[in-house]
């Protein structure tokens, strides 16, 4: 299974950190080429792989870190999406929901990715707690996940899981995943919920 970040920036980063400390590789791009993330990798080593965005996109698994509207771009710059596994880790904060054709914003990004197995996970906290250590002494910070392909969520729960997270399935995107859907100016009631499942 290969994994790839879509974004450098706080939440990219972030989650860039957690594969390195994980032991895991992974690709990582943007809008300015390979060249522009190489100080990310001196800082967190060579499991982090810095590709150009069309490279990036040949993973099996593809995390979205992007501003909400950039997945349109993001969308158009792959050959093809069918079979791919793709994170949605972006919000739609402040975006009108007569924009999204009143659909939780996730639908929208996955009607843009035909054939990709969308899950959403790791918008629900604010990045500068995505950087920090999954596990405590008592448990592990809480992913939630909501997807309507369930081989998808299984896989996503894998790699949480390998992360040192504990991941919560919320059921489908217009059902429980509602409960991590930003809409308009209003945060759905998990957003910001820092969770930890304990140990059994
Ligand atoms: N910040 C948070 O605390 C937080 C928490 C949870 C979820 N989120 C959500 O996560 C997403 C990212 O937030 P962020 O704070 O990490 O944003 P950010 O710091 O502004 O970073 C955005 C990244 O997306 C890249 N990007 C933009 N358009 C792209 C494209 N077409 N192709 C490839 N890369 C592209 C940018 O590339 P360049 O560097 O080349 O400009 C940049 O690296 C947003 O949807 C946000 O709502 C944010």
């Amino acid at each position: 299974m290969t994994y790839s970040i879509i974004g450098t920036g706080n939440v990219g980063k972030a989650l860039a950190r957690q594969f390195a400390r994980s032991g895991i590789s992974v690709g990582i791009a943007n809008t300015r080429g390979p060249d522009s993330i190489a100080s990310m990798v001196e800082e967190l080593g060579d499991k982090v792989v810095p590709l150009a965005l069309q490279e990036a996109l040949k993973a099996d698994v593809i995390i979205l870190a992007v501003p909400f509207w950039a997945h349109r771009d993001v969308a158009k710059a792959a050959p093809t999406w069918q079979g791919k596994v793709v994170i949605d880790a972006t919000n739609a904060y402040g975006v009108p929901v007569s924009d999204l054709d009143n659909l939780p914003s996730s639908a929208i990004v996955a009607k843009a990715l035909p054939g990709a197995y969308l899950v959403k996970a790791f918008n629900h906290l604010p990045a500068g707690v995505l950087a920090q250590e999954p596990g405590t002494a008592g448990g592990s910070r809480a992913i939630f996940l909501s997807s309507d392909d369930e081989g998808a969520t299984a896989t996503v729960a894998a790699l949480v899981a390998k992360l040192g997270y504990a991941p919560i399935s919320l059921g489908k995107i217009a059902e429980g995943g509602q409960l991590v859907q930003a809409r308009d100016k209003n945060w759905a009631p998990l957003i910001f919920q820092d969770l930890f499942k304990k140990e059994q």
